[in-house]
Order: C-alpha cells, then sequence, then structure tokens
C-alpha cells in the first residue's frame, strides 16, 4: 500500500534536491527526509545554523528548513547509511553536458547518475523504489534500471535481495520561485510502468497537491515531457528576443508587440519578456539533449529547428555586447562599466549560463574595466566564472589614473553607487528588483559624460534617465526617445 513509505533519501543536495526535499518534509511529518551529498562543505551549510548560509537562496526555503530541519529533515554525508534505510531514493544529481567523446557539446554526462544507480544497487534493502528528479535526458530511467537489474541478478536470491521500481518525475521548479512553484505546482508528472510504485509516490504529493493535477503518465512521455518543456519556454525567450532586435531596427517597442500578441489565449501573456538572453542551468542543456537525441532518431529537420532557438540565445547576448561597444565610439579600452546583476535571474545567486557571463567576457576582450555588482552573487563565483580573478584595487580617484588600472580587469562593487562611479555606462543584466529603484539624478554624478544607461531587462523608468541627463538604450526599444 502507498502509505508504507516512512523514509526517503536524496542523493544530491543541489537547487532541485535542496529545496524539494525540504518542501516533502515540511508537508509530511510522518516520513523522514535523509539529503545526502558527496559534498561535505555543502552539507555543512545545509546544516548551518545561521540560515542566511543555505547553499542556495531562495525566497521562503529558511522558513521551511526551520521547520522541517532536525525534526524530519536531515542533511549528511552518510550516502550508503541513507541508501540502505530508504523506502524510496531520489535522485538528484547534476548531470553536466559531456565535454568530451561521443555527443561532446550535447549529450548529457550520466557519470553522476550511473554512479548512485551503482551505489543504490550495493546498498539498498528491501523493496526501494528509485526516482530520477535530475533535469535529465530522455533514457535516463532506462540506464537507471538496467545498472540496477543486473546488480540485482548478481546478488544471492534470498529472501533479502533488494527489489526495485524506477520512476521519473521531472522537477519543473523555476529558481527564485523554488519553493512556491513545489508548494503550489501547475503539476506534479510522474512516469512509470508499475501503478503500486506511482500511487506510493503519488500518495507523497497528495499530501499538498490536489489528486487532479497529479499526472500519470508512461516513463518516456514523462522524460520527454521535461526537456519539451524547457524547449518550448526558452523557444518564447528566442522569439521575442528575436522579434525585439526588429523592433529596434523598426521603431517598434517590443513590449507593445508582447503585449499585443500575449492577449491572445493561445499564445498567452507570460513568459514574453525580452532580456539578455536566456540562461539558467536547464534550456540550454535540455535543448542540446532534445538536438542530439533528434539527431539520434534520424531527424536532422528536428535537430536543427531546435538548435536555432539556442544558436538565436548566443547571437543576442554578443549582439548586446556590440551595441555597447558602438554606442561608446567603438572601444572600451579605459572605460569602465558598471555591470549591475550576473545572476541569470533575479531572486536567485545561481550564475550557471547567465547572459553576464559571454557579455562581460566579450566587454573585458574590448579592454573595459568592469565593475560588477550582483547582492546575491559571491565574488569567488563571478572569477571562476569568468575565468579570470577579481582585481584587488581599481576604484580610482582620478579619471586621470584610469590608463595605469589595466584594461579587461573587473571588481565587485560593494553597492549600487560604488559600482557607477567613475564609469562612462552602466549596464543591467538581471531584474534585481532594487535596480528598478534607482536614483538616476544621484547615480549619473558620480559617473563620466556622456554616460550611458543600458537596460536589457527593461526595468528602468526611461524619463527619470532622460531627466538626469543620461543617454539611454533599452532592449527592443526602437521608439523614438531611446537612441539606437
Ligand atoms: C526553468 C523552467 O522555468 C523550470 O520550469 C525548469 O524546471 C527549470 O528551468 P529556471 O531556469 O530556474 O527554470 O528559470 P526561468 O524563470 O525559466 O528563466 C530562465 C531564463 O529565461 C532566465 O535567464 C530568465 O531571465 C529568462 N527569461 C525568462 C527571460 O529572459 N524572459 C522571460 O520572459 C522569462
Ligand atoms: C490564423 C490565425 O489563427 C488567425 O488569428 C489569423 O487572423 C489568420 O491566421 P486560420 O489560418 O484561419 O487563422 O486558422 P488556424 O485555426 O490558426 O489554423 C491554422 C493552421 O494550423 C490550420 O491548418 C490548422 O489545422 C493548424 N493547426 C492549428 C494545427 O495543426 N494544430 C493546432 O493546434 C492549431
Ligand atoms: P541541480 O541543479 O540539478 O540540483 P546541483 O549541481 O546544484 O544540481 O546539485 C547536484 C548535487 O549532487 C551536488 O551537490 C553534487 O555534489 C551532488 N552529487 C553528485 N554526484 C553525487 C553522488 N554520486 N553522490 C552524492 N552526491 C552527488
Amino acid at each position: 500500500s502507498p502509505a508504507t513509505i516512512k523514509n526517503i533519501c536524496c542523493i544530491g543536495a543541489g537547487y532541485v534536491g535542496g529545496p524539494t526535499m525540504a518542501v516533502i518534509a515540511d508537508r509530511c511529518p510522518s516520513i523522514q527526509v535523509k539529503v545526502v551529498d558527496i559534498n561535505q562543505s555543502r552539507i555543512n551549510a545545509w546544516n548551518s545554523s545561521d540560515l542566511t548560509k543555505l547553499p542556495v537562496y531562495e525566497p521562503g526555503l529558511d522558513l521551511v528548513i526551520n521547520r522541517a530541519r532536525h525534526r524530519n529533515l536531515h542533511f549528511s554525508i552518510e550516502v550508503e547509511k541513507a541508501i540502505s534505510e530508504a523506502d524510496m531514493v531520489f535522485i538528484s544529481v547534476n548531470t553536466p553536458t559531456k565535454t568530451k567523446g561521443l555527443g561532446a557539446g550535447k549529450a548529457s554526462d550520466l557519470k553522476w547518475v550511473e554512479a548512485c544507480a551503482r551505489q543504490v544497487a550495493n546498498f539498498a534493502k528491501g523493496h526501494t523504489i528509485v526516482v530520477e528528479k535530475s533535469t535529465l535526458p530522455v533514457r535516463t530511467a532506462e540506464v537507471i534500471k538496467t545498472i540496477l537489474e543486473a546488480a540485482q541478478s548478481s546478488l544471492d536470491r534470498d529472501l533479502n535481495s533488494p527489489t526495485f521500481e524506477v520512476l521519473s518525475n521531472p522537477e519543473f521548479l523555476a529558481e527564485g520561485s523554488a519553493i512556491h512553484d513545489l508548494e503550489e505546482p501547475d503539476r506534479v508528472l510522474i512516469g512509470g510502468e508499475n501503478s503500486q510504485a506511482i500511487n506510493s509516490l503519488a500518495w507523497i504529493y497528495q499530501h499538498w497537491v490536489p489528486e487532479e493535477k497529479i499526472l500519470r503518465t508512461n516513463v518516456w512521455s514523462s522524460e520527454l515531457a521535461k526537456l519539451t518543456a524547457n524547449a518550448f519556454l526558452a523557444q518564447r525567450i528566442s522569439s521575442i528576443n528575436s522579434i525585439g532586435a526588429l523592433c529596434e531596427a523598426t521603431g517598434a517597442d517590443v513590449r507593445e508587440v508582447a503585449r499585443a500578441i500575449g492577449t491572445d489565449s493561445r499564445i498567452g501573456s507570460k513568459f514574453l519578456d525580452a532580456g539578455p538572453g536566456f540562461g539558467g542551468s536547464c534550456f540550454k542543456k535540455d535543448i542540446l539533449n532534445l538536438v542530439y537525441l533528434s539527431r539520434y532518431f534520424g531527424l536532422p529537420e528536428v535537430a536543427d529547428f531546435w538548435e536555432g532557438v539556442v544558436d538565436l540565445n548566443t547571437w543576442h547576448q554578443h549582439r548586446i555586447s556590440r551595441l555597447v561597444v558602438k554606442k561608446l565610439f567603438g572601444t572600451l579600452s579605459g572605460k569602465r562599466v558598471a555591470m549591475l546583476g550576473f545572476a541569470f535571474k533575479a531572486n536567485t545567486n545561481d550564475t550557471r549560463e547567465s547572459s553576464a557571463i559571454n557579455i562581460a567576457k566579450d566587454l573585458l576582450d574590448e579592454g573595459a574595466q568592469l565593475s560588477i555588482h550582483d547582492p546575491k552573487v559571491d565574488p569567488k563565483q563571478i572569477a571562476v566564472d569568468l575565468d579570470l580573478p577579481e582585481s584587488k584595487s581599481f576604484v580610482s580617484k582620478e579619471f586621470g589614473s584610469n590608463e595605469k588600472l589595466g584594461e579587461g580587469i573587473w571588481c565587485f562593487a560593494k553597492d549600487i553607487a560604488d559600482a557607477c562611479s567613475f564609469a562612462d555606462a552602466v549596464l543591467i543584466l538581471t531584474e534585481w528588483h532594487q535596480y528598478s529603484q534607482i536614483d538616476w539624478v544621484e547615480i549619473s554624478k558620480k559617473m563620466r559624460n556622456p554616460a550611458w544607461v543600458f537596460d536589457a531587462r527593461s526595468i528602468v523608468d526611461s524619463e527619470k534617465v532622460f531627466d538626469a541627463g543620461l543617454q539611454f538604450w533599452r532592449v527592443g526599444d526602437g521608439s523614438e526617445r531611446i537612441s539606437n
């Protein structure tokens, strides 16, 4: 019966595993939830009594953690022990895109998933339901199943040998709204063959999700639905960004176009914000998976169609860099650009695939001094992403001293005003609320004229920028007062 789930183990304490298990534990007090990871410092951070030190920043996560932790939610590195005690094991480890070998640059590297499956095979006791929760390519459940079955047949077939069921339960949470998305999901998708196993997992979600929102499919549909959902969402961003470029060229305003098309109920109004291009750990990876699968199955036209979504996104990121250079008279050498926002979207500290990375690299190549601000991103992460250490000092007292401070360097700014000091341009890349509240009159006094504001997120009040005497560019806006 479904009620037999007493112990859950989740392998992988990252952006997906951590918040998901926290909500499950919060909503299911009768279930003991253990989240395990090989990364000791990450586990320490999850156990930190200072809730601002959690390894993942998500609005509301601290409250959920505070309620459930040490009650029925535990974080540890004892992977094997947790597996052996669990009735249900979630696999929530990372699946980076392969960097070499077959499918390099496109296919996901399943080595971590494989390692997990082997661990589960070795240490599970009794009947164990294995749930794939990572953002995984199609056929992963099959891989897991094959490994578990191989292990099973090699074990002594006594009464104690473990038995397995594999389910697919893709995650649809978006970062920055993870807790809301988990607590009030549009749907929960469970793919599997065995209805008893499906019911056991459904039973967990039924603690807080209405039954009609729990969708049951076969494993393939469930896995492919995950990739397709992300591909469709990313496609909307590339679509609106492509139209934005056309708007800039023709005198239209992409925000007006988006509003006009969004009222068509067949199109819908969400996910139509032009920006600096999509980032995040999922969109690109999932589309490239789709591309790889399509080619593998002899569907090159399908592969090309989806690959275009990623290509457009990359082009769009470089288009923004080129535009900044052009406006600043074709050169950034010795010029300072304040980059506001480094996370791939607001309300997260995650920088994976952030458009800010490509754009920052372009501007550094052009010789800029970047003064980077982000309220949640750790400067150490920026150094890793840019593959360039932070410069020690660069807030110069005089403009004349700029040259000596070097080109193609970056510093982390502790606040917005600091970032904008002596800057020739401000480039807004993440839609943090505080960037929409900037006092441009004050900021303009700190900048070097002719000073520019480049708003790649459309969050700034253009009138206030003009009133401060600043030049203004906004993504997708070709209307008259905006200079293009
Ligand atoms: C996405 C999916 O939304 C989620 O369902 C899935 O489980 C994981 O991938 P996430 O990557 O966290 O979530 O963020 P999302 O809100 O989808 O944004 C992705 C990127 O698109 C961000 O860089 C965001 O800034 C950008 N975006 C989004 C836009 O540029 N415009 C929009 O209108 C929406
Ligand atoms: C379309 C637009 O819908 C309408 O707003 C515009 O003013 C004119 O163009 P129309 O061409 O009459 O209208 O028909 P529509 O219902 O949009 O269908 C267009 C084609 O898409 C048809 O061949 C239809 O069979 C196909 N279609 C539509 C699908 O294959 N699947 C769908 O889910 C929807
Ligand atoms: P996601 O966004 O998919 O959650 P993350 O990279 O944030 O990805 O988290 C994945 C986590 O999985 C990491 O903390 C990593 O240390 C952990 N992990 C990877 N492989 C294993 C493994 N074999 N056993 C335990 N944890 C693992």
